[in-house]
């Protein structure tokens, strides 16, 4: 019996993580959850499924929760210092890295540390200190296990052959709600328009990123730290119907893809059951159904974000904490109606232009390049 830490399960990854936890009661069981500030959906989850622990990360809500509704079999715990304390239980198996953004470092980084399975979902964390993050998972024997569905899709392709001989992945991309968009058009993108994806169900942030393109080049980024690949071996197409949820080629030309229906059910699931497959609730391919699977070129000239996720992955060094740290400041001032949508790349190009880069960096140093960067982007003017 598999005990699970969900940080993050108020989420759209977290939420999904329980459904496929509570389908699965006899071989895992929820054993954490944690949410930054919306303790009444915690507290539920708390008596529908009697976790041992659940943290509310903002430690300013402290006198505001109310601990009744939580389950009595559950203890309550308050900071960010406590996601840490709960991943390193010993009876903890597996932690599901579910946080969105740079906030997911440290629940992750803590469960590296203890040698945990981390099933990995806070791509953030890997754009920011890929280098580290792989280096700290060797050292002390943790596994890593993408949820990211294109790169649970390569990390299941990969199965096929010898890391050797792989020549190249491509990671597919819904193209968000603008694919065909010009340029121009997408000047009147309001947040409203950039928060309805066509295909997937996300939070917020990640949904903006979709949107931009963004969230493919932070892929780009995860996939060359994950799989240890160089920059060039990686390419993007789009797939509007999010079905090949990404595919390898081997040298010999064989390309080896996986599908299945738009749901983060599946590699939720494969990331806690891996080796092992086990029936699941996640929908299945209707193969009686005529369909048609399209792919096309990203349009890098619409989407800058796009190449500045392949620059930044052939880079390396605290170019990817800087990309992220400037992104996700300035998605916030998106939604907050203080940025245009064009603008979350060209600011995020300027600012990366702007930084001095470092090659080797250690977790403080990319750290104080994440604030520099955020502060850069409250700055920054058209
Ligand atoms: N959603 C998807 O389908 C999907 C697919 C692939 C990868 N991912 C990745 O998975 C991660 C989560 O995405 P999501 O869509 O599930 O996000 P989400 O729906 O916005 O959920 C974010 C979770 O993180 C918690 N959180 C927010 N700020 C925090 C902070 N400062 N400290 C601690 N916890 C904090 C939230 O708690 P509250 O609820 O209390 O705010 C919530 O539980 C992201 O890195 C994303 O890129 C998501």
């Amino acid at each position: 019996m598999n005990q699970i830490a969900v940080l993050g399960s108020t989420g759209s990854i977290g939420t999904s993580c329980l459904d496929v936890i509570g389908s699965c009661r006899d071989r895992m069981s929820l054993a954490g959850i944690t949410a930054h500030s919306r303790w009444e959906m915690l507290g539920r989850q708390s008596e529908t499924y009697h976790p041992r622990w659940a943290v509310v990360s903002d430690a300013s809500l402290r006198s505001t929760v109310r601990r009744e509704i939580f389950s009595r079999h559950t203890e309550l715990l308050f900071g960010a210092d406590s996601i840490e304390r709960v991943v390193c239980e010993p009876e903890i198996d597996v932690v599901v890295a579910g946080i969105v953004g740079v906030a997911g470092l440290r629940g992750t980084w803590a469960a590296l540390e203890a040698g945990k399975r981390v099933a990995i979902a806070n791509k953030e964390t890997l754009v920011l200190a890929g280098p580290l993050v792989m280096d700290l998972a060797g050292k002390t024997g943790a596994t890593l296990i993408p949820v990211d569905s294109e790169h649970s899709a390569i990390f299941q392709a990969m199965l096929a052959g010898r890391r050797q001989d792989v020549r190249r992945i491509v990671l597919t991309s819904s193209g968000g709600p603008f694919r065909g968009w010009s340029a121009e058009r997408l000047n009147d993108v309001t947040p409203e328009m950039a928060l309805a994806h066509p295909t997937w169900e996300m939070g917020p942030k990640i949904t903006v990123d979709s949107a931009t393109m963004m969230n493919k080049a932070l892929e780009v980024i995860e996939a060359k730290w994950l799989f240890g690949l160089q920059s060039d071996q990686i390419e993007v197409v789009v797939h509007p119907q999010s079905i090949v949820h990404s595919f390898v080629e081997f040298v010999d030309g064989s390309v080896i893809a996986q599908l299945s229906p738009p749901d983060m059910k599946l590699p939720i699931q494969y990331a806690l059951t891996y080796p092992e497959r086990t029936e699941g609730i996640s929908p299945r391919m209707d193969w009686k159904q005529a369909m048609d699977l399209h792919f096309e070129a990203p349009d890098f000239d619409a989407f800058p974000a796009l190449g500045l996720g392949f620059e930044v992955a052939e880079r390396g060094g605290t170019s990817g904490a800087v990309l992220n740290a400037a992104n996700e400041a300035a998605v916030d001032l998106f939604l907050s109606g203080k940025l245009r949508f064009r603008d979350i790349a060209r600011a995020c190009r300027d600012v990366l232009n702007a930084h001095h880069f470092a090659p080797t960096p250690t977790l403080d140093e990319l750290l104080q390049k994440d604030r520099w960067a955020r502060e850069e982007i409250q700055q920054w003017k058209p």
